[in-house]
């Protein structure tokens, strides 16, 4: 059993040998989207929050910068460093001078973020890092435009596509406006940078999807109070309520970071893989209803509710059959594609997965990540352009693979999918660079670590 890390140049190279096989149970860090949100919130209300366990990860650190900056206390707990505590100030941030922000690479903090913003009284610069320097803002720029927002970015053209790109600039204006917004794309991240700037306005803000993203904004609102009325893709905020937190916030495990370990217990053969306590809101579990079609052999147990769903997965290894995917399931499983590749590539015969065009702006773009790696390793795969101007990705599964030199083209998804990948290959492979896993899910390559030396 061979981990070896080969220093060259600024990576760190990183070789994984295939698994015979895995029995174990994992507990997986908490989810990031809610971590982001808990934390927006609670920074609205005057009161201390707790919110357990919390993420840490690079993203959801860059959201406690950006807080840090804006002058709202949040701190760890010396007991136990899950433990987060956020002391509040109120709807208006009390900041002089312009905010100095820095979002790193996380889309949802300056996404999200820059809603709450557009409603303050001064001014903020938002920055960014290489990846998310390139990735469009017009998506939130627009919409928050309509409600009087004053924001201004770099508009460029990257790889053809003209778009507003990071930094942004973001200045205070006399009364935000309500809206009714028909989106065009379904992103939780505009949904919620929407809903939250019209805390900020005068009249009822709708925000419209033409599918229903992942609702965790919604769902925390409610939970602080707000006036929230939610009929399936339609979403009603009216301001005025007060925002009260709810003493504590729990945050269960990450569905999308749980989706490596579910695919990989049911990919490889003698395995059985319980995960706890993982997140089961339905606008994020879409992977388990398309694994299901595909025979995967999941049950889930222990099923409980505290504001969200969660409970515990069993998943077994599965002779996968291949499915097709229609583009109305891709928003509850926009994050879980790369790893939905992976289980297609050991289906017998072909997947279809349409409507992925979104992932061609994530951290990467995605579907050319998955198609040059999972090529490299002879996984019959090809992208191709249908209707008016969506995507779709077709894969020929066997269960025969090498393994290969892969590239996580500075993506945590598709490094963590071709990990999973490369463990359950023929023969050994190699992933230039793990750092990117750091923006989700640190602890990530310790579980494969020991779960791999728990099978020595
Ligand atoms: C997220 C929404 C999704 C997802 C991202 C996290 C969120 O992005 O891909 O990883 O926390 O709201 P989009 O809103 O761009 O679909």
């Amino acid at each position: 059993m061979d981990f070896e890390f080969i220093y060259a140049k600024i990576f760190v190279m990183y070789n994984i040998t295939p698994s015979s096989g895995i029995k174990a149970e994992l507990n997986i860090p908490a989810d990031k989207s809610i971590s982001h949100r808990a934390v927006f919130l609670s920074a609205l209300c005057p009161q201390k929050t707790k919110i357990y366990p919390f993420l840490s990860s690079d993203d959801t650190e860059a959201t406690l910068d950006c807080m840090k900056r804006l002058g709202v206390s949040c701190y760890r707990d010396s007991s136990s460093q899950d433990n987060l505590y956020v002391q509040g100030k109120s709807l208006y941030f009390p900041k002089e001078g312009e905010a100095k922000l820095f979002a790193g690479e996380s889309g949802t903090t300056i996404r999200i973020l820059t809603g709450l913003l557009v409603g303050q009284k001064f001014s903020s610069h938002f920055s960014a890092s290489t990846y998310l320097s390139r990735r469009p803002m017009s998506r939130i720029i627009n919409p928050l435009s309509e409600m009087k927002a004053n924001i201004s970015g770099n508009r460029k053209t990257i790889q053809g596509k003209e778009n507003i790109y990071p930094p942004l600039m973001i200045e205070p204006v006399p009364q935000l406006v309500g809206k009714e917004h028909k989106n065009k794309i379904a992103s939780a991240q505009v949904k919620s940078a929407l809903l939250l700037a019209g805390l900020y306005a005068k009249g009822q803000t709708i925000v419209e999807e033409p599918h229903k993203s992942r609702d965790h904004t919604e769902k925390m609102l409610k939970n602080f109070g707000a006036d929230i009325k939610i009929n399936n893709t339609t979403i009603t905020l009216t301001p005025g309520n007060k925002l009260r937190p709810p003493k504590e916030i729990f945050i269960p495990s990450d569905f999308s970071s749980a989706a490596f370990f579910i695919v990989l217990g049911l990919i490889l053969k003698n395995s059985q893989i319980t995960i706890k306590n993982v997140n089961l809101n339905s606008t994020r579990c879409g992977l388990l209803k398309v694994l299901k079609r595909m025979n995967a052999d999941i049950t889930i147990k222990n099923q409980k509710n505290a504001v969200e769903p969660y409970g515990d997965l069993v998943v077994k290894s599965s002779k996968l059959k291949p499915t097709i995917v229609e583009p109305e399931e891709i928003p509850a499983m926009i994050d879980e594609v790369p790893i939905l590749c992976v289980a297609a590539a050991f289906a017998n015969g072909r997947t279809q997965i349409k409507g992925v065009k979104e992932l061609t702006v994530k951290e990467t773009d995605r579907v050319n990540s998955m198609l040059v790696n999972l090529g490299k390793a002879g996984v019959g795969i090809a992208k191709k352009y249908y209707g008016q101007d969506d995507l779709k990705i077709e894969i020929n599964g066997s269960r025969n693979y090498k393994g290969g030199e892969f590239e996580s083209y500075g993506d945590h998804r598709t490094a963590m999918s071709m990990v999973i990948f490369a463990l359950t290959a023929k023969g050994p492979s190699s992933i230039d660079d793990l750092r990117c896993i750091n923006k989700s899910f640190p602890e990530f390559m310790k579980i494969v670590e020991k779960i791999k030396k728990d099978e020595d």
